[in-house]
Formats: C-alpha cells, sequence, structure tokens
C-alpha cells in the first residue's frame, strides 16, 4: 500500500489518520495513537460558540464549565501536526473561533460537516451533516474559514444525507472551491451512523472528482481494509475511527511498523494510558473514562467478561492498577 498526500506543508507517507470521537480523541489517546504510527489525529468537534463564549468571557468567573470545554483543544507535548475540529453554522462566529483556535497554536482546522448527532444538527442547530443539505452555507463557512487563518484548513463529511440523497460529490467541490485541502469522506450517509456497509463506489467518484487529496473512512478494522478502501476508490489515505479503540496497534499495522501484541503489552499500554489520562484529565475523571478503555483493550482471555465487569470497581489509579495485575498475563 502506498500513499503519500500533503496538507499545506505537512507530508504523510503510508499509514492511518485518526478519525475525531468525541469522548476518546482526546490528548492520552491521539498521543498513544501517534507514538504508534498514526499519520496525525484530530480533536473532538469542538463547538465555535464555545470557544469564542469562552475565550471572551472572564475565564475565573467561568472557569469550571469554559475549562472544559477550551481543554478539548489541548495538545500533548510534542503533538505535531495539532489539528482542531470545529462546527457550527454562523460563518462569523466559525471565523472568530477559527483565529482563536489558530492563535492558540492548532496547525490545521478541521471543519465537521458529517456528526448526525441530534443535539448538533436539530433544534435549530443545524451543524454538522445538516450543512450537507445548504451547500452554500457550507462553502461560505469553509471560505470564511481559510480566509480568517493562515494555517491549513480541512473538512471532514459523508457521502450525503441519506441513501437517496447523496451529494457528496457536489460538497467535495464546493469544499475545494472555497480552499479546503483535504478532504475526508465518511463513506456513509447520515441515515447509516456510524455502523453498517461503506460505498467505495460513490467514495470513488468523489476522488474523482476534486483534486484535492480525500482521505477515505468507515469501516477499517485492519490493513487488509485500509487496502480495501484504497484499491476500489482510489483514496489518498484513511482514516480509522472504532478501529483504533482499544487497538492502537492498528496505526503501526497499516503503516508497516507492527502487530497487535500479545495480552501483556495491552495491559502495559492500558496502564500507560490510564498515567497519560490522569496527568491530562487528573485522576477522578482518569479513572472513570479510562473504563470504557479497559474494556476494549482488555478482550480475549478466559474470564476477560467477568473482569471488565469488576471495573466499576477501580475507583482511584491504585485501584485501577491492582485489577489490572490480576489479568492472567
Ligand atoms: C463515539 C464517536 C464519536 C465521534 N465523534 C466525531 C467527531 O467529534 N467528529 C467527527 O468528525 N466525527 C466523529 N465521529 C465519526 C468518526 O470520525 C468516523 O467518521 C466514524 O466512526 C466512521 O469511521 P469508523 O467506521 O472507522 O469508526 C464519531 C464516531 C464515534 C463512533
Amino acid at each position: 500500500m502506498t500513499n503519500a498526500f500533503r496538507i499545506g506543508s505537512y507530508e504523510f507517507g503510508r499509514g492511518a489518520v485518526l478519525a475525531p470521537m468525541a469522548g476518546i480523541t482526546n490528548p492520552p489517546f491521539r498521543q498513544l495513537c501517534q507514538e504508534l504510527g498514526a499519520l496525525y489525529c484530530v480533536t473532538e468537534l469542538i463547538s465555535c460558540h464555545a470557544v469564542v463564549y469562552f475565550d471572551e468571557k472572564d475565564k475565573n468567573r467561568h472557569k469550571k464549565r469554559g475549562q472544559k470545554t477550551l481543554a478539548l483543544m489541548d495538545r500533548y507535548v510534542g503533538e505535531h501536526p495539532h489539528v482542531v475540529q470545529l462546527y457550527g453554522r454562523e460563518p462569523d462566529v466559525m471565523a472568530d473561533a477559527a483565529r482563536i483556535v489558530a492563535r492558540e497554536g492548532a496547525d490545521i482546522i478541521d471543519l465537521n460537516f458529517g456528526c448526525p448527532a441530534r443535539k448538533v444538527i436539530k433544534n435549530g442547530s443545524g451543524c454538522g451533516v445538516a450543512l450537507m443539505r445548504d451547500p452554500e452555507l457550507l462553502g461560505e463557512i469553509t471560505r470564511r474559514v481559510v480566509a480568517a487563518v493562515d494555517i491549513p484548513v480541512t473538512a471532514k463529511t459523508r457521502l450525503g444525507y441519506g441513501r437517496d440523497e447523496k451529494n457528496g460529490v457536489e460538497i467535495a467541490q464546493i469544499l475545494e472551491k472555497n480552499g479546503a485541502e483535504l478532504i475526508t469522506i465518511h463513506a456513509r450517509t447520515r441515515e447509516q451512523g456510524h455502523s453498517g456497509p461503506v460505498d467505495c463506489d460513490y467514495l470513488k467518484q468523489i476522488v474523482e472528482a476534486v483534486n484535492v487529496p480525500v482521505i477515505g473512512n468507515g469501516g477499517i478494522q485492519s490493513l487488509a481494509d485500509a487496502t480495501e478502501m484504497m484499491r476500489q476508490s482510489g483514496c489518498a489515505g484513511v482514516a480509522v475511527g472504532q478501529g483504533a479503540k482499544g487497538n492502537p496497534w492498528i496505526f503501526s499495522e497499516i503503516a508497516g511498523t507492527g502487530q497487535r501484541p500479545d495480552l501483556a503489552s495491552r495491559v502495559a499500554t492500558c496502564r500507560r494510558h490510564l498515567d497519560l489520562y490522569v496527568a491530562w484529565g487528573g485522576e477522578q475523571r482518569a479513572v472513570t473514562e479510562m473504563r470504557k478503555h479497559a474494556c476494549w483493550y482488555l478482550k480475549g482471555f478466559d474470564g476477560a467478561a467477568a473482569f471488565r465487569k469488576r471495573l466499576g470497581e477501580a475507583t482511584s489509579r491504585g485501584a485501577f492498577y491492582r485489577l489490572l495485575d490480576e489479568v492472567p498475563v
């Protein structure tokens, strides 16, 4: 599998990108994935309104909420490029948020035009994938953000809103025309959510309709899946989302530098993930949020299901460690 593409001055070779996932692709997980060969990683989607609001307000008065939102754009020491994903539908606010994010040190801004979550697309907010139904506004947002910053802007979207509403080709052309330097396509429709078959034929049509690199995404669980998507669609590279949960080694597999290791190494990585999490989010948050990651890491041994049920007992780092010591490696 030979892939090479660029975003501005950043050049990428063989491997895969970590797709943004809310509640998952925070600094500790991004660091692990990048150490294991991810080409670059993307923060979870961040509301442009939140960025602007908390930047303008007295940060002490709004400390708790503001800090939690702004922490979504933290970079871990050495993260490069630092790719921050923004969402919103007001061009002015998106441009302001982009300026703030760039000022705070982001290397690349990724625009979210693919999220199907109710709170993002409904209740009049009309963001994320809803903007695929408003190509003009989507183009305007892209153009304004590109004009507001001097770092590269990329975008992530889907094949279309529904099975009978595939306009990914038109959307990709609009994104390119308005200055997006790379487009990630989740090769499913809004209707499909985050599961189900991907359509590499339509992905291919998108790839062929634009000159900027297209990264294909959806359903990649192995090197074979990545190779197949690239072969079928001609995409410049792939992004892995759910396939990286509990398996950051998928990036070394796709980069051709390693394989999923034995259980002992997976436990060791889980421990390290916990330590990185504590350093970033504090012990309480780390132990609560690491339980789901531990469930993903710790599969495939006798008693694994029973063991995973006990993760609720891990209420401190020490207790978490002691539980991990019990895994029969
Ligand atoms: C829990 C979860 C959270 C997600 N959050 C985001 C997000 O913040 N921004 C985004 O562009 N896509 C988000 N996605 C979509 C993924 O980036 C990706 O497109 C999707 O999961 C399909 O890829 P996969 O089959 O490899 O998981 C999310 C997906 C999941 C499962």
